[in-house]
């Protein structure tokens, strides 16, 4: 991966040495922590990203909830800083690449493939069972650390915020992602556990079918799909994803909720039953 050098170096008491990427809630930063020395993740929240003081005293309070969080799929939280200067979550820092990378870089391999799918679900499950939902569930917010452990990141900031960028930008912005987001979510439906699945089918169609579900060119067209349109199945798309699998990922793409499962472990048990046929 190349990294861009960044002329800011310091922030709070954190030193920044390089940008590790950029996405619709802030940029983000490795830097190291001046009092411990330990390497860190820095997020700096774009300027607009909060809407208002009770936003941001929002956020500083499901952080306490986040600094609890405690699972080996589930990227820590350390600390979110907001007086003074920007405001900036300190997030552990995961050595690997992320999804995107993975998508795009990692030659086929069903099992490695599967594994990484256990695992999210179990994160997921984690982040469920604290009783948030993850709200932005995409390859750019799973990372992986160099041993192959994935780690989720980015649970639970955006939220409401979707809708305000949405409708306000009224176009397929290219790091908010709306490739993603559950029917219900679109139709400001509450949402739940369900919700992340939908995202989490999405994820899975890219990753077997090996493109989006759904091509459209405006995000009018893309709401449209996701509300009515049923996908090509995936195992149609491409050949080496078993039917059983193709199944699966069309199920939690269901636009009724109900049709999705009931917890993410269930979906880890269906999925090891998966593509047992397979040569
Ligand atoms: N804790 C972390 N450790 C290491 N790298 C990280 C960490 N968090 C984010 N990154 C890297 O920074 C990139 C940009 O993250 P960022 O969250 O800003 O963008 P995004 O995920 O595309 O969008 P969003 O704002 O919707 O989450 C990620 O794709 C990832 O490669
Ligand atoms: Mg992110």
């Amino acid at each position: 991966m190349s990294h861009k050098a960044t002329n800011r170096s310091k922030i709070y008491h954190y030193k920044l040495d390089r940008i590790l990427g950029e996405g619709g809630t802030g940029t983000v930063y490795r830097g190291i922590d001046q009092k411990s020395g330990e390497p860190v993740a820095v997020k700096v929240f774009h300027a607009n990203f909060f809407s208002d003081a009770t936003h941001v005293r929002d956020l500083a309070k499901s952080v306490t909830r986040f600094q609890k969080f405690d699972h080996p799929n589930v990227t820590r939280v350390l600390q979110f800083l907001h007086s003074g200067e920007e405001p900036c979550l300190i997030m552990e820092y995961v050595d690997g690449p992320d999804m995107k990378w993975y998508v795009r870089e990692r030659p086929w391999n069903m099992d490695e493939r599967l594994v990484i799918i256990y695992q999210i679900c179990n994160g997921l499950q984690y982040i469920h069972d604290q009783g948030f939902v993850h709200h932005d569930l995409k390859p750019e917010n799973v990372l992986f650390t160099r041993k192959g452990e994935v780690k989720l990141c980015d649970y639970a900031l955006r939220r409401a915020k979707w809708f305000a960028m949405f409708e306000k930008e009224n176009k397929l912005a290219g790091s908010v992602t709306p490739m993603y987001i559950a029917p219900e979510i679109i139709e400001k439906k509450a949402a739940s556990p369900q919700s992340d699945m939908y995202s989490l089918g999405v994820v899975l169609y890219l990753l077997f079918a090996g493109q989006f579900p759904f091509k459209a060119d405006n995000l009018q067209a893309l709401y449209m799909c996701h509300l009515r349109v049923k996908p090509e199945h995936p195992s149609g798309v491409n050949r080496r994803c078993p039917p059983d699998l193709g199944d699966l990922i069309m199920r939690l793409m269901s636009k009724d909720p109900k049709e999705r499962f009931e917890t993410c472990d269930q979906i880890r048990i269906a999925l090891a039953n998966v593509g047992q046929s397979r040569i």
